[in-house]
């Protein structure tokens, strides 16, 4: 689908997007790149960031793919200063990597339950961390008049709950409140917009592959407003916040689910 957007309206602008290399992640770098933004992608699998960066570059696109994981330090102290070598400046970091499987709680190991919190909600605050000296207004290479932005990816999980993700739900509900308080923190003292995008059930990702239960996934179909969303109406929403369309916008997480969450618990 069309973009709404003007083609040049993150024009100059460079975006280092975590869990790039794949699904929602993928599809922001991609989104942010055809509209004028040079792109680092972050992911653990080479093949997958190698192969991401060919389709950006297919399609006009400057990017380049940093091989690194959101829960070590080193990578990630490593992937925003490459990121910076090379081109010169950072004004958006999104956070997108995410780890999830389905599982009940019973049979759930606090070693699982941790291992997706580290992945998910330390790995967001780690890699907001590491960039915001280049983030904040007046960081090297950037426009001395403004911050950059951060947009943190969570989801809808934790409006109700739901059912084998109480991992994934804790760990999305606190990048929620990770979001809030470093647009309170960082947008008072660095000029830094900090947002989120929940999205909800998004076809072709790993979120509806790997989680959804096949009679969760009929029940959807059958329903108009519980249609699948597209990786494309993600990648709207964090162009708008990421785009002085969103200049005003800070410590809100905009649902993008079709209204979805309105109804949860679902089953
Ligand atoms: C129960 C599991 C498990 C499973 C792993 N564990 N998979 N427990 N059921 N299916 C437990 C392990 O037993 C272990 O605990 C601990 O988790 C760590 O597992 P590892 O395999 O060592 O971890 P690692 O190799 O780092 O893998 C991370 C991962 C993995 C999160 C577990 O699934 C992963 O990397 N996936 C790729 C990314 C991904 O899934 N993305 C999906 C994003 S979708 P013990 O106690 O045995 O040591 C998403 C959408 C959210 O986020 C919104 C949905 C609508």
């Amino acid at each position: 689908m069309e973009s709404p957007f003007k083609a040049d309206i993150v024009k100059g602008k460079v975006a280092l997007v975590t869990g790039g290399g794949s699904g929602i992640g993928y599809e922001i770098s991609l989104q942010l790149g055809k509209h004028g933004a040079s792109i680092a992608i972050m992911g653990r699998r080479k093949h997958v960031i190698d192969s991401a960066v060919a389709a950006l570059h297919s399609q006009g696109v400057p990017a380049i793919g940093l091989e690194g994981d959101v829960r070590k330090d080193d990578d990630a102290a490593r992937v925003v200063e490459s990121t910076f070598k090379h081109f010169g400046r950072l004004d958006i970091l999104v956070n997108a990597a995410a780890g999830n499987f389905l599982v009940p709680a019973e049979y759930l190991s606090p070693n699982g339950f941790q291992t997706v919190i580290d992945i998910d909600t330390v790995g967001t605050f780690r890699m907001c961390h590491k960039a915001l000296k280049y983030l904040k207004k007046g960081g090297p290479g950037k426009d001395p008049s403004t911050g950059g932005a951060i947009i943190n990816i969570s989801a809808i999980l934790h409006y109700g709950a739901t059912w084998y993700q109480i991992h994934a739900s804790a760990a999305k509900a606190a990048i929620d409140s990770v979001t809030r308080s470093l647009a309170l923190e960082w947008g008072t003292d660095h000029d830094i917009r900090v947002n989120g995008i929940a999205p909800g059930a998004v076809d072709d990702t790993a979120g509806v592959t790997k989680l959804a239960p096949e009679e969760m996934l009929s029940k959807i179909k059958e329903k108009p407003l519980y249609k699948f969303g597209e990786k494309w109406d993600i990648a709207m929403a964090a162009l708008y916040l990421a785009s002085d369309a969103g200049k005003f916008v800070n410590g809100t997480v905009l649902v993008v689910d079709g209204g979805q969450w309105l109804s949860m618990p679902r089953l």
